[in-house]
């Protein structure tokens, strides 16, 4: 079983690959309904209704060093395991949003896994792309954005050691706090 951190660095990745100048990654869950859902989001080039139609078949995909693209397939599979569902929203020359949500009951949802390892690497590893990642329980629930990051660091790069651990540490606290320290 992957976890689920490891797919939304997948949705990211094509996010990145789109040319995408703002990321969203948004975290929410709602333990009423049961549900967790998965929204990435981004200002990438977008695909037109064909690209969207023929996305969710792994042989369709416009990379060119293998043929199959499976990031959005085994999205779409781990959530519909779960009873879930996937969308994709997207526009040519506009952005893209891929949401999947989960049946966090069924015996099939997999575990999250390190998300703040996976926002982490990704801003690190991609300084000159925002990020705004979002993470919600209920009504409640907190965001480390990069835009303002940014200011407050005044020209440091967020991929400085210092700052990378930073955000590490209050992904993790507010993480804590908003899970009442319990589970991750
Ligand atoms: N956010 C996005 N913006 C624009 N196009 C996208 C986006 N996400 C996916 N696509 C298009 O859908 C195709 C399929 O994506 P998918 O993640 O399933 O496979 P891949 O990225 O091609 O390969 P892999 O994920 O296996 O490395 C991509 O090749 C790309 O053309
Ligand atoms: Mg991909």
């Amino acid at each position: 079983m992957r976890e689920l951190s490891l797919n939304i660095l997948d949705i990211a990745q094509n996010s990145i690959a789109a040319g995408a100048s703002l990321i969203t990654i948004e975290i929410a869950e709602n333990t009423q309904a049961g549900e967790l859902t998965i929204t990435v989001g981004d200002n990438g080039c977008g695909m037109t209704e064909e690209q969207l139609k023929n996305v969710l078949d792994p042989f369709f995909t416009t990379r060119t060093t293998r043929k199959v693209g499976m990031g959005i397939p085994l999205f779409k599979l781990a959530a519909e395991q779960t009873g879930g569902s996937l969308k994709i929203e997207s526009e040519k020359g506009k952005g893209t949003t891929t949401s999947a949500v989960f049946k966090t009951d069924s015996i099939d949802f997999t575990p999250l896994g390190d998300v703040t390892s996976t926002v982490t690497i990704l801003i690190s590893m991609n300084t000159d792309r925002d990020f705004i990642y979002t993470r919600r329980l209920d009504g409640e629930g907190f965001e480390l954005s990069t835009v303002q990051l940014r200011e407050i660091l005044e020209g440091v790069p967020l991929s400085e050691p210092e700052v990378v651990q930073w955000m590490k540490d209050y992904i993790n606290e507010q993480t804590n706090i908003l899970l009442g320290g319990v589970n991750q």
